[in-house]
C-alpha cells in the first residue's frame, strides 16, 4: 500500500488537502493525524471495519479500547448518555486540549471501538489541522497513538512514517507535537472521578476544578499478576526501547552521579541538559533543563526512540519528580523500564 503524506501547515489555505484526508477517513481508510499530544492513527470511529484495521496496523490487542476525537463539547450528546455536568465544566475549561473523558456511551458507538465496554473515551484535540479534518469528515475519529504497539508514541510525522509507512493510506504532517505525552484520562462515570492515565494536563489542574480525584493504581505502579487496570491499555508493556531501561528517581545531582558511576561507552543515558557533559563518551539524549517539564514532555518519546538506532546495551534515565507534567513523564519512563526503578532517597528521609 502506498502511504500518501500530506504537508498541512495552514488548514484554511490548504482546504483541498484537508478534504482529501477527510475523504480517506469517510471512505473507511486509515490516516495518521497530528494532535498536540502525540500523533494518532485515525479512522472513522463509527465504521467497524475501519476500526478493525487500526488494531491490525498497530498490532494492538482487541480488548484495548480507542478514544473518539471530536470537534467540541457539542458532539458529546451524539455518542454519550447520562453526561454529568462536570464533563461540560471540564470541556469548557480544557478543550480543545490534552484531556480525555470517559463517559457512558450510546449504542451508535461500535463495540469494536470501545473494546466491548459500555463507556467511551472522548477528546477534542488542540490541533488546527486535525480539528479541520474532523469538521470536514463530520464523523468522530477513533485514534490510538500512531506507534506500533509497544513502541514509544510518535511525536512527529517522521516517527509516524517509521512505524506505519506502507501500512496505512495517509499521514498528515502537521509539525512536531507541542505537548509530547498523551492526554490525561479521567473517568467521569464514577464518584469521585478517577484518574486512569496521567498525561498532558496536570492532575493538579483537574483537582482545582473537580476537588477530590481518585488515582487508579495502574497509573502509578506496576500491577500485580492478574490485577486489572480500569484503562485496559495500562496493563501492556509500553514505550520500550529494545535495550533494557533503568529509571533513577531522586534529587537530580544524585541521580546524575549514580548513573555516571555505572555508565560506559555502550550505555544510553537520558538526562537533564545540565548534566549532558557528565556523560561524554556515552550515548546521551538530553530531554531539556531539569526545571523545564514542558520541554521534557516534548522530548521524552523521541529520546526513547533514538536508542533503537544505536547499539547501546543498557539505558539509564534521570526521572523528574511527580509534580505537574512530571507525573506523566515519570509514568512513561517507568513503563518503558518495565518498572525497573532505583529510588535514591533524600538524606533526611
Ligand atoms: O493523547 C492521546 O490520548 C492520544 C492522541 C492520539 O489523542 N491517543 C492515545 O490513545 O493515547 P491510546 O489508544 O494510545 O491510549 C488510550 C488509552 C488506552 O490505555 C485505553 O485502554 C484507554 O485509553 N481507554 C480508551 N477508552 C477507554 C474506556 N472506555 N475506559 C477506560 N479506558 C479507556
Ligand atoms: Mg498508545
Amino acid at each position: 500500500m502506498k502511504t500518501e503524506v500530506f504537508q498541512i501547515t495552514d488548514p484554511a489555505a490548504q482546504r483541498d488537502q484537508v478534504c482529501a484526508a477527510a475523504e480517506i477517513l469517510r471512505g473507511g481508510g486509515l490516516v495518521g493525524i497530528p494532535t498536540e499530544t502525540v500523533y494518532g492513527l485515525g479512522a472513522n470511529g463509527l465504521n467497524e471495519s475501519a476500526v478493525r484495521a487500526i488494531f491490525e496496523a498497530k498490532g494492538r490487542p482487541q480488548d484495548n479500547p480507542l478514544i473518539l476525537h471530536v470537534g467540541g463539547a457539542d458532539w458529546l450528546e451524539r455518542f454519550c448518555r447520562d453526561i454529568p455536568a462536570a464533563a461540560y465544566t471540564l470541556a469548557e475549561r480544557f478543550w480543545p486540549g490534552p484531556l480525555t473523558m470517559i463517559l457512558k456511551r450510546r449504542e451508535n458507538v461500535p463495540n469494536v471501538t470501545t473494546g466491548g465496554l459500555d463507556t467511551v473515551g472522548m477528546r477534542c484535540p488542540d490541533h488546527p489541522v486535525t480539528l479541520a479534518i474532523i469538521e470536514a469528515a463530520g464523523v468522530p475519529i477513533a485514534a490510538p497513538s500512531g506507534n506500533l504497539s509497544g513502541r514509544p508514541s510518535p511525536t512527529c510525522a517522521r516517527h509516524m512514517i517509521e512505524d506505519m509507512e506502507g501500512h496505512i493510506d495517509g499521514i498528515v504532517d502537521g509539525g512536531a507535537c507541542g505537548v509530547g505525552v498523551e492526554s490525561t484520562i479521567i473517568d467521569l462515570t464514577v464518584a469521585p472521578p478517577r484518574l486512569l492515565r496521567p498525561g498532558g494536563l496536570p492532575l493538579e489542574e483537574l483537582q482545582a476544578v473537580l476537588g477530590e480525584i481518585a488515582v487508579d493504581k495502574a497509573a502509578l505502579e506496576p500491577l500485580a499478576e492478574g490485577e486489572k487496570p480500569r484503562a485496559p491499555g495500562m496493563k501492556y508493556r509500553h514505550y520500550a526501547p529494545k535495550s533494557p531501561v533503568t529509571v533513577v528517581t531522586g534529587e537530580s545531582e544524585k541521580t546524575a552521579a549514580y548513573i555516571r558511576e555505572r555508565a560506559g561507552a555502550r550505555t544510553g543515558v537520558i538526562c537533564f541538559e545540565e548534566y549532558r557533559e557528565l556523560f561524554d563518551g556515552c550515548v546521551v539524549e538530553s530531554i531539556g533543563p531539569a526545571r523545564d517539564k514542558a520541554e521534557q514532555a516534548r522530548r521524552i518519546f523521541d529520546a526513547l526512540r533514538a536508542f533503537d538506532e544505536t547499539d547501546v546495551a543498557a539505558i539509564y534515565a534521570q526521572c523528574p519528580n511527580d509534580e505537574g507534567l512530571g507525573l506523566a513523564i515519570a509514568n512513561r519512563l517507568k513503563k518503558a523500564a518495565g518498572f525497573q526503578i532505583v529510588e535514591l532517597k533524600e538524606e533526611n528521609e
